[in-house]
């Protein structure tokens, strides 16, 4: 493993925005981590650790050592009668996973088709789509503590994991590096179809017989009809989060504006589509300076030849004040944003 200075990280992040580490090290065992660690303690500089650069926003230079995480390794570490146990190492694709665990007849992760980034990101936002959320396969969470190389195991319950959240984006954020997620798969070809937009493909196929494979392919037909190909348009899938609102104020809303879609949580209060608002503000297909908002999805900020994470952020918080004008609602944005003098 060599730590470089300097490096151009356009490469390292699916918005193919410019900014550069000041130290960099692409670590592919527990041991390269270790030694990258330990730089960073000797050039007293904080760590970030990323995967494939799928959620974040660069927004400047980082001055920190940037750890991309290369490590690669499904191990099964338990089959029973109906389920089986898989240790995951954090550099695996996503994707690919996915498409491996079905091959195996391991079921459960096919409605998360298609997301991309790697294993040892999934966690921290807790991925989710088309009606599943990473949270209800992972069994327990791996880490390096990053001030002294302690190995943490954390429980599905420590990792607190909620609508795009986890532990990891609040007490444990900077403080540890995801090594290995443990996820619980079935055996048993149950499939969750109750999606809207998956409920809908399925009728319009005329497809009676729903297998996880036939889930797997929806999904990756849905995605691909709306979300645009990272390799091919620069983006970071949704750019804010779906707000979620209390009573009082969903009611508000739904006499205000009753096309707004919500959907009503378990704890009572009520989630609002965030692409919906930003459409009816008008910035659907939106493009200025080389930025803009997907044609297809209005939650998507695209790149379309920039390469400046600052004007993207300016951008971003132009729409958010938009909508909050509009609707009173305050748009959180879901990628993490690095190097706004960090
Ligand atoms: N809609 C619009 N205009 C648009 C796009 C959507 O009005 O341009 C409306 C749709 O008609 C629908 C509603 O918004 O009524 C919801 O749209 P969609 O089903 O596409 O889902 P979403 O809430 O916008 C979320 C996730 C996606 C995930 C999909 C499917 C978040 C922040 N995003 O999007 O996740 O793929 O559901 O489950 O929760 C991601 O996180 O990067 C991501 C792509």
């Amino acid at each position: 493993m060599t730590v470089t200075t300097g490096e151009a990280l356009r490469g390292y992040n699916t918005l193919a925005l410019r900014a550069r580490a000041q130290a960099f090290a692409n670590v592919h065992s527990e041991q390269e981590l270790l030694a990258a660690l330990a730089c960073a303690r000797t050039l007293g500089l904080p760590v970030m650790p990323m995967g494939e650069g799928s959620n974040i926003v660069l927004a400047g230079d980082i001055q920190a050592l940037v750890v991309r995480q290369s490590t690669r390794g499904i191990e099964v570490l338990e089959r029973d009668v109906d389920c089986v146990r898989l240790r995951v190492a954090a550099g695996e694709s996503w994707h690919d996973l996915v498409r491996w665990t079905l091959q195996q007849g391991y079921y459960g992760l096919e409605n998360l088709a298609l997301i991309p980034g790697t294993a040892g990101a999934a966690p921290i936002q807790n991925i989710g789509a088309y009606g599943v959320e990473l949270a209800s396969s992972v069994q327990q969470v791996h880490a390096l503590r990053i001030a002294d190389d302690q190995r943490v195991v954390l429980s599905h319950q420590e990792c607190e994991f909620g609508y795009r959240d986890s532990v990891f984006k609040h007490r444990l954020r900077d403080k540890v590096v995801i090594t290995s997620i443990d996820l619980r798969l079935s055996l048993l070809p149950a499939v969750t179809v109750d999606y809207p937009a998956l409920a809908q493909y399925f009728a319009q196929h005329a497809i009676s017989e729903v297998t996880p494979e036939a889930v797997f392919d929806a999904v990756v037909s849905i995605r691909r009809s709306k979300l645009p190909d990272p390799s091919v348009i620069p983006n970071a899938g949704s750019f804010f989060k779906n707000p979620v609102v209390g009573q009082a104020e969903a009611e508000r809303l739904r006499v205000a504006h009753p096309d707004l879609p919500n959907y009503p949580q378990p704890d009572g209060r009520v989630k609002l589509s965030a692409a919906w608002m930003i459409d009816q503000c008008g910035w659907k297909g939106v493009r200025r300076d080389g930025l803009g908002v997907h044609a297809q999805h209005a939650l998507v900020l695209v790149n379309y030849g920039s390469d400046s994470g600052e004007q993207l952020m300016v951008l971003a918080n132009e729409i958010a004040a938009s909508v909050d004008t509009t609707f009173g609602v305050r748009l959180e944005i879901e990628p993490r944003v690095y190097g706004t003098g960090r």
